[in-house]
């Protein structure tokens, strides 16, 4: 006894339909349908392929051609009626392609598999992902590059355990970001670089006896090269977890320049002014101004790292070569790649629009003793002591200055020689923020000249 409703595709196997707990764990089309031009590109890919090997006619391979289009047609202007019980997009566009053109439709599926094709889909769509990183990491980089440039030579503190440690530039904190950024571009780069091979042709597992071209296909979807193991091309999901991995490591510099901006746009900070088109109010303390978007953006590492460790742990200890358990892979990525895609472009918004409060950078700047080490220098470079020596010095007129309450330079040469005879009247100069910073010229310090040098480095690397 036949069940008339079992599957359309491989009901000659099965005597009835699946239960509906079944159908509902098995169907992946609620979400794998934003995969629906890469699944038809791929088809079209391997059609033309199979006409020009010879393995289905050239009429059939041009009516496939043409209800794959009107079936992409549907699609975009949302005509298209998605059904669950043909499971995924790859059974909802072949089935659909059967009912607009007819018996060539079956012909489509010839040495090829969902394995195969859903590897395939998928790879096209995060690979569009590794581009669509790589141009919200390069708006950022030009958006971080513009402050770096204004600010290059504007004093702030700069922290270590968020204590005041010595003074830097606002350039050159902006481009510590750069450079964290600039390491995600390179990331996403290499990552798509290696990706970049067609498992189409693999076939369900083991390849086909049909003549196939996986040059062609390769080459006309933009593949480097085919993938070159079968049973590796349809079990492999490391592109989706190299995007992941670089996505998280993203998402935490972002999480951490939030986390920067939510304190600095405090009212007890006041080193930046968000502007009112990334910030929200409160709906009972008026005088409210909150840095959202920056909570936001530093929350999103939670749910990508999470994609990065669901998707991991899906894949570990799975045998070869294709498990259903490989379906969970996509949600986790589209997910992801919305989200840090919506955080960078957020945070470059943010970052174009702010306002460095200059005046309170440089308060904060020349206070809590942050020149200290600049004063123990001296103590070593003009008198000769040992840096340990001059280090104890120093501490002890940082005591002193903390008992009057002042800060450094505000002591008097007087008190300064209580603490060492030989201390001289030029030792104000290196006191001072701006000599600090000025004086930090080693490659990669915080002096303004080697912060536009380095400006001009990123802006040469970016064009
Ligand atoms: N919807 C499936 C997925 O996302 C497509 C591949 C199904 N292959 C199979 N042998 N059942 O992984």
């Amino acid at each position: 006894m036949t069940d008339t409703t079992s599957n359309k595709m491989w009901g000659g196997r099965f005597a009835a339909g699946p239960d509906a707990i079944m159908e509902a764990i098995n169907a992946s089309i609620s979400f794998d349908q934003r995969m629906a031009a890469q699944d038809i590109a791929g088809s079209r890919a391997h059609a033309a392929m199979l006409a020009a090997q010879d393995i289905i006619s050239d009429s059939d391979a041009d009516a496939i051609r043409k209800g794959l289009l009107t079936v992409l047609s549907e699609i975009e202007g949302g005509t298209f009626a998605y059904s669950t019980a043909l499971e995924d997009i790859h059974m909802n566009v072949e089935a659909r392609l059967k009912e607009v053109i007819g018996e060539p439709a079956g012909r489509l599926h010839t040495g090829r598999s969902r394995n195969d094709q859903v590897a395939t889909d998928f790879k096209l769509w995060t690979r569009d992902q590794f581009d669509a990183a790589e141009s919200g990491l390069l708006a950022l980089i030009k958006a971080l590059l513009g402050q770096a440039e204004a600010g290059a030579d504007w004093v702030m503190p700069g922290f270590t355990h968020l204590q005041t440690a010595q003074p830097v530039t606002w350039g050159h904190h902006m481009m510590a970001y750069v450079e964290m950024f600039g390491r995600d571009l390179s990331r996403m780069r290499d990552a798509r670089a290696r990706m970049n091979e067609s498992p189409l042709g693999a076939a369900a597992l083991a390849g086909t006896s049909f003549p196939i071209d996986r040059d062609m296909t390769a080459q006309a979807l933009g593949f480097d090269r085919p993938a070159a193991n079968s049973l590796d091309a349809v079990s492999d999901r490391d592109f989706a977890l190299e995007f992941l991995s670089a996505a998280s490591i993203c998402a935490m510099h972002l999480s951490r320049f939030a986390e920067e901006l939510v304190i600095w746009s405090s009212a007890q900070f006041r080193f930046v002014t968000l502007s009112d088109r990334f910030s929200t109010g409160s709906s009972i303390m008026p005088q409210k101004k909150n840095p959202d978007a920056a909570e936001l953006i530093r929350a999103k590492i939670g749910r990508i790292m999470g994609a990065n460790v669901a998707l991991m742990m899906v894949m570990k200890g799975l045998p070869l070569a294709y498990s259903k358990d490989m379906q969970e892979d996509k949600e986790q990525v589209f997910d992801a790649a919305d989200n840090l895609m919506l955080a960078l472009a957020a945070m470059e918004g943010m970052v174009k629009d702010m306002s460095a409060n200059r005046e309170s950078l440089a308060a904060a700047a020349g206070s809590g003793f942050s020149t200290a080490t600049d004063l123990a220098d001296w103590l070593v470079r003009v008198l000769g002591l040992p840096f340990r020596d001059a280090h104890h010095i120093t501490g002890s007129l940082v005591a002193l200055a903390e008992q009057n309450g002042c800060d450094l330079p505000d002591l008097t040469l007087e008190q300064m020689q209580s603490a060492h005879g030989d201390i001289s009247a030029d030792v104000f100069d290196v006191l001072g923020v701006e000599n600090s910073v000025n004086s930090r010229m080693s490659y990669g310090g915080t002096a303004p000249a080697q912060v536009r040098a380095q400006v001009a480095r990123w802006k040469g690397i970016i064009g």
